[in-house]
């Protein structure tokens, strides 16, 4: 087992006021119980990175900074983008790479999504490659070729020192936000099925996160039986409780499988 990764996807949610708010709460419940067992990592809005980070080195808050998208170019003239490089001089250490989110209402082709991970991975940041099945898919019994595609496309030829900065995140299109988590068995299924695939691209350590309505109490279920590495945290990260007790369960499981 991978040590756990759990990653809050603030999404359009927080202004900069209120991610301060978070932030510091995050960081208070943490010194006072960290988490030794668990990678954490919150992606906010752009406008809200540079106080984020700002209170995380301040005030030494045990967790880094991602962001939820960057652009595919590296400078120039792409009006209301944000390069690689203006996150990486922020101090943001990961880089969500083709959210359904993106795909489906920004047009973000597999082609794009390609490149764009080799955009982050090429400053050295680390990116989650996010792939998912909608549930047209999964109903005709394709979501596994489905998956393996968007894993192809993303993966292929990717060169042998940029592979371990490769995180993959399964987030079922019809569960995310919708309160309809996937059964542990069918998280468990697809986890093994994209570890075989990975391994066939050449990146057979990778970790493999779960997304899509994960809360408190589905968490340990989903550690155990899913055998995933972590989660992609929505809705439940935008609060320090629900955020936490997540992290706390991922930490957990790991703790008592060592
Ligand atoms: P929810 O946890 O709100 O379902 O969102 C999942 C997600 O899309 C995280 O990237």
């Amino acid at each position: 087992m991978n040590r756990p990764l759990v990653i809050g996807n603030w999404k359009m949610n927080l202004d900069y006021v209120e991610a301060v708010h978070l932030i510091q709460q995050l960081g208070v419940v943490l010194k006072n119980k960290p988490l030794e067992h668990v990678d954490l990592v919150v992606a906010p809005p752009f406008v809200d990175i540079r106080s984020v980070t700002s209170v995380v080195e301040s005030e030494r808050v045990a967790l880094e900074v991602g962001a939820q998208h960057a652009s595919v170019h590296e400078s120039g003239a792409h009006t209301g983008e944000v390069s690689v490089s203006m996150l990486q001089r922020l101090n943001v250490g990961w880089v969500l790479v083709g959210h359904s989110e993106r795909r489906a209402m920004y047009a973000m082709t597999d082609e794009v999504v390609a490149q764009t991970l080799r955009t982050v991975v090429r400053q050295g940041l680390n990116a989650v490659l996010c792939v998912g099945e909608e549930l047209s898919v999964r109903e005709v019994e394709a979501h596994q070729d489905f998956v393996s595609a968007q894993l192809h496309a993303a993966l292929e030829g990717l060169d042998e020192k940029s592979r371990p900065l490769v995180t993959i995140a399964y987030e079922p299109v019809w569960a995310i936000g919708t309160g309809l988590t996937a059964t542990t068995t069918q998280v468990g299924e697809m986890t093994e099925h994209i570890r075989t695939v990975a391994a066939s691209l050449s990146l057979g350590d990778v970790r493999v996160l779960y997304g899509g309505s994960v809360n408190a109490d589905n968490a340990t279920a989903l550690m155990n039986e899913g055998r995933v590495d972590g989660f992609l945290v929505g809705g439940a990260s935008l609060k320090a409780d629900s955020f936490l007790a997540i992290a706390q369960a991922a930490n957990d499981c790991y703790d008592s499988k060592r």
